[in-house]
Order: structure tokens, then C-alpha cells, then sequence
């Protein structure tokens, strides 16, 4: 096994539910992600303390899918990975449902084991699951992300979309209850992002206890969310659904256009 195919990260933890009445849900009695009054500061040798992440807030309910946008450097990722437990808030709680799982942005960094079905697998040894349970996870998972047709495919010859699709069936099986998924999309053609956020919206539709998060830079891919959070300079600019959002950045983008051009 090489390094980058240790990043694949998922991890149990069962963390309290809250009560709150979302906007479109299939459970409309809990939160699965949960971030309060989140900052996050780095210490560099210049400077003591260099702020990225200033009073976050932000609650997705549970089985709905998520957009996390903003410019490049204004903390994305960094909300992403203390929602995942890979960073530790300076200042703030965090509560995420589990099990849950972080998807990488690399498409070969997610895959582990030679073919797709071992790899789907992969995660299910600490389980105690018999030959037959595995089977059963294994191809239920790849059917949620349309894959069932490259199981006994080497994961070699998969296209980097197909690759986070085997990813996302591995989190599936191991039956993740919140995917925090970062950038997927920046890697691949459009056939496969398109194919990546199907197989989101999928997983999603199939079994209403899956929670997704899913950062972006693409305006259209907010088609297929729920809600989404809008973020400049590490704090949370606008929190809600799809469509609002939406409008809000293209009125942003239109009035920094406008302001460069004048
Ligand atoms: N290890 C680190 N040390 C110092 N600064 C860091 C570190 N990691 C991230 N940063 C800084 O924190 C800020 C937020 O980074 P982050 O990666 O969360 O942004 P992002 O919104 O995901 O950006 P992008 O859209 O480019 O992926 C950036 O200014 C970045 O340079
Ligand atoms: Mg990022």
C-alpha cells in the first residue's frame, strides 16, 4: 500500500443530535453537521497568531446535500477538515454525525486495494460481517453510485470520476452517515463531475440517513443541493438554500465586475 492510499480517512463517532426544523428533509427531526462559533488560527514565525477561520456557524440537517463556495484561500477546506476531526478548532463545538468519512480532492489518492470490488471492501474488515453481509454492502454501494457494472474492474483502469465514485461506495458500505467531500470535481471532464454529483445525489435519494457536504467552485453544480454557505475571508457570509445562494454570488460576481470595469 502506497501513502497517498492511506488518506482515505473515516472514522466512527457518535456525537449528540439537536433538534431544529430544516428548510427540505427526508428526517426532519435532527442535524447531522454541526459547527458553533468556529475559529481556527495558524502561528507562523512572522506572526503570532494569523487568523483563517473567524466565528463559523453553520447547520445542515440530517439526509440533505450541502454546497460550501467561496474564493480561493477563504477557509474552506480548513472548515471542511475540523467538521472531519482532522483539525482542531482554535475556539468553538463541532458536532458531526457518525460514522462519517472525508473524501480527498486527489482522485488516486482515495483508492486502496487492487480491484473495485476489494476496494469498496477495503473498510469493512473491522466490522465482523460475513462473506455474505460483505457482498451484500459492497454491491448495494456500488449501486448508489451507479457503479455495479465495475466491480471486478481494476481500479487502474477506472477514469479519476469512476475513482471517487469507488471512494464514495467505500464510505457507503462501511455505512457513513456524513460525507465531507472536498472539491472532487477539480480533476476530472465534465461527463465525470457530472457523474461524481449524480452519484452524491444519489446516495442521498437511496437512504435518507446520509448527510453530504460538498465544497465547490462551481455555480451549477448548486442544481443538485439542498442548501449551501457561502464563505469570504474565513467567515460565513450566507447560509441557506440552493437557490438563494446562488443568486446571491452571481450578484457578487456581477458588482466585482462592474467595480473592476468602472
Ligand atoms: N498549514 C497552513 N499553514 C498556514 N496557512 C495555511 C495552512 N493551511 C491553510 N492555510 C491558509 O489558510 C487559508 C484558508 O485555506 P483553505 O485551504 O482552507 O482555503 P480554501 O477556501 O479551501 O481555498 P481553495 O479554494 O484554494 O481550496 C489560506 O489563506 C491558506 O493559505
Ligand atoms: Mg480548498
Amino acid at each position: 500500500m502506497n501513502l497517498p492510499s492511506l488518506a482515505r480517512f473515516s472514522e466512527r463517532l457518535l456525537a449528540p443530535l439537536y433538534s431544529t426544523p430544516p428548510t427540505r428533509s427526508h428526517n426532519t427531526e435532527s442535524i447531522a453537521i454541526e459547527g458553533r462559533n468556529l475559529s481556527f488560527s495558524f502561528a507562523s514565525r512572522q506572526v503570532k497568531f494569523v487568523p483563517i477561520l473567524r466565528d463559523c456557524s453553520i447547520r445542515i440537517p440530517s439526509g440533505q446535500f450541502w454546497m460550501l463556495l467561496g474564493p480561493n484561500g477563504c477557509g474552506k477546506s480548513t472548515l471542511l477538515k475540523i467538521l472531519a476531526g482532522l483539525l482542531n478548532p482554535t475556539s468553538g463545538e463541532v458536532c458531526v454525525k457518525g460514522p462519517k468519512s472525508f473524501v480527498f480532492q486527489n482522485p488516486d489518492h482515495q483508492v486502496v486495494m487492487p480491484t473495485v470490488e476489494a476496494d469498496v471492501a477495503f473498510g469493512l474488515g473491522k466490522f465482523n460481517l460475513t462473506n455474505d453481509e460483505v457482498r451484500s454492502r459492497v454491491s448495494r454501494a456500488l449501486h448508489a453510485v451507479g457503479m455495479s457494472d465495475y466491480m471486478q474492474r481494476s481500479v487502474q483502469t477506472l477514469s479519476g470520476g469512476q475513482k471517487q465514485r469507488v471512494a464514495i461506495a467505500g464510505a457507503l458500505a462501511e455505512a457513513c452517515k456524513v460525507l465531507l467531500l472536498d472539491e472532487l470535481t477539480t480533476f476530472l471532464d465534465e461527463n465525470d463531475q457530472m457523474g461524481v454529483i449524480r452519484a452524491v445525489r444519489n446516495s442521498l435519494d437511496t437512504s435518507a440517513e446520509v448527510t453530504a457536504l460538498w465544497v465547490t467552485h462551481r455555480l451549477e453544480e448548486l442544481e443538485y443541493a439542498d442548501g449551501a454557505i457561502y464563505m469570504e475571508d474565513g467567515r460565513v457570509v450566507k447560509h441557506g438554500d440552493a437557490a438563494s445562494i446562488r443568486s446571491f454570488i452571481e450578484a457578487r460576481q456581477a458588482a466585482y465586475i462592474e467595480e473592476i470595469n468602472s
